[in-house]
């Protein structure tokens, strides 16, 4: 008989990846993954610590499992509960007296041991624990992936961050910084397309500070690593996440130059607009070496479509640092991007800035004022993309029945009715309608298209 195994996801693009490799790890001891807490065997909650709401979203969970962990035992089975991720590294034991019906507590670098410390969970209430930094690489130890990868895969090739802006727990929950060998990236990337992947999304919490041991027994960047991947995968498209502004080198920019198979598309964190606030973040850039640097890469990828994530009510951030950060905004027309009321972290050096705390409401404010800049910015971006043929490629459903989605080059979600048979495939659509965070079309016969057919976009906002 198999086990049940639900795994519950927040945060980042690690945290997916991790929990997949959580379910390769556990398939050898016969567990198999379900979509429903219910009736589970083993329920691991994979959690984020980033921001406040984040790590509340656990204890809610823990909330609705116990009365499920009721039903199992009634039943005459037990659900064992684990607390992995983010969370579970900054709390560790303290959980326990917290939640109560946690039986098993891991952290981001350890899940590869997970079958023996589940072996050490023994009926009783006992709590086990392991939030190490261990010293052999969870990499090297991992299984192959058991699981067949989606047509968009993720690959981590670099974890930890050595940045320590002063808002941030990266640093302390993920540890240092560390980069995986090509080889073992290679691969890693190999087995993805041979089973189906078409996109390789390569992960980091610091993606492009990567530098990895090359086969040449020298560290490679992540510029070099794409060219490499691009001419030996056959992989359709390349893109990578999250990267920090002072880490993009010469070598990444003209792989996004040469590249083809590296989309034209950057998740590019600036935090904030004001060298002030920018200083105290302890970022290490000033507003305009960003601008340069967008320029830099604008040059090399005309095309280039650029996310950003923003933090407002950094504290003592002023309405003056605040219309700096629209500034920047507006100078650089991003086409996405995410934004965030800052949040203390405990332990970090941000939190303790107490008397400089910015009030709730100034913070939610400001929010709303950013999100409408951003999201006319995002429109914009949309609306010019009407008429436009874009090379799609068809990853999932869609809601309505004979609709299937896709992203485009710039990650926006483009809809279309057309047979599920193009799942996996990309094909050109011309768009027809533009929405706040999606567009649809139609799909281009490949007969009608002429070489060279994929017009690139051109910067609009
Ligand atoms: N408060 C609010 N937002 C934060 N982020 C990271 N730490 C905090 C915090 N303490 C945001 C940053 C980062 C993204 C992943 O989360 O914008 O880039
Ligand atoms: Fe959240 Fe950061 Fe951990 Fe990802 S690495 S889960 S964003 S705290």
């Amino acid at each position: 008989m198999p086990k049940a195994l639900y795994i519950k996801t927040w945060g980042c693009q690690m945290n997916e990846y991790d929990s997949t490799r959580m379910v390769d790890v556990l398939a050898p001891l016969g567990y198999e993954r379900t979509d429903r807490a219910d009736g589970a065997d083993l329920v691991i909650l994979n959690t984020c610590h980033i921001r406040e709401k984040a790590a509340e979203k656990l204890f809610s969970e823990l909330g609705r499992l116990r009365p499920l962990q009721s039903a199992k035992q009634k039943a005459g089975g037990r659900m064992v509960v684990a607390v992995a991720g983010c969370v579970a590294q900054a709390e560790g034991e303290a959980l326990q007296a917290r939640a109560g019906n946690v039986d098993l507590v891991f952290g981001p670098q350890t899940y590869h041991r997970l079958p023996e410390l589940l072996s050490r969970i023994d009926g009783t209430t006992r709590l086990v624990v392991d939030t190490e930094f261990p010293v052999e690489s969870k990499f090297d130890r991992l299984p192959e992936e058991a699981v067949a990868p989606g047509v968009s895969a993720y690959l981590s090739v670099q974890e930890g961050c050595d940045k320590f802006c002063s808002f941030c727990v990266v640093p302390y929950t993920r540890g240092a910084e560390f980069s995986r060998p090509v080889a073992a990236v290679l691969a890693e990337a190999e087995r993805l397309v041979a089973r189906g992947a078409k996109e390789i999304t390569l992960l980091g919490q610091n993606v492009n500070a990567f530098h990895g041991i090359g086969p040449d027994g020298r560290p490679w960047s992540l510029g070099r690593l794409i060219r490499h991947l691009a001419e030996h995968t056959g992989v359709l498209r390349l893109r990578y996440t999250t990267s920090h502004p002072l880490d993009v080198d010469e070598e990444l920019v003209s792989a996004h130059r040469d590249v083809v198979q590296l989309m034209p598309f950057l998740h590019l964190p600036v935090q904030s607009g004001s060298d002030r606030v920018l200083a105290a973040m302890n970022r290490k850039h000033t507003a305009d070496q960003y601008r340069c640097i967008i320029d830099t890469l604008r040059t090399a990828r005309p095309d280039l479509a650029l996310s950003s994530d923003f933090i407002v009510g950094f504290p003592g951030e002023t309405d003056r640092d605040f219309a700096e950060t629209l500034r920047l905004v507006d100078d650089v027309g991003f086409v996405q991007a995410y934004s965030f009321k800052y949040s203390p972290r405990p332990g970090t050096p941000a939190a303790a800035l107490g008397r400089r705390q910015v009030p709730d409401a100034v913070k939610a404010e400001r929010l709303v004022a950013l999100q409408e800049r951003l999201n006319a910015h995002q429109r914009a971006f949309n609306r010019a993309c009407l008429g436009r043929r874009l090379p799609v490629l068809f990853d999932r459903f869609g809601r309505r029945p004979g609709q299937i989605l896709g992203r485009s080059p710039a990650m926006q979600s483009v809809h279309v009715e057309a047979p599920e048979t193009l799942l996996g495939h990309q094909m050109d659509v011309e768009i027809q309608t533009a929405h706040a965070n999606s567009l649809g079309g139609v799909v281009v016969p490949k007969t009608a298209l002429g070489a060279g057919g994929h017009q690139r976009l051109e910067r609009v906002a």
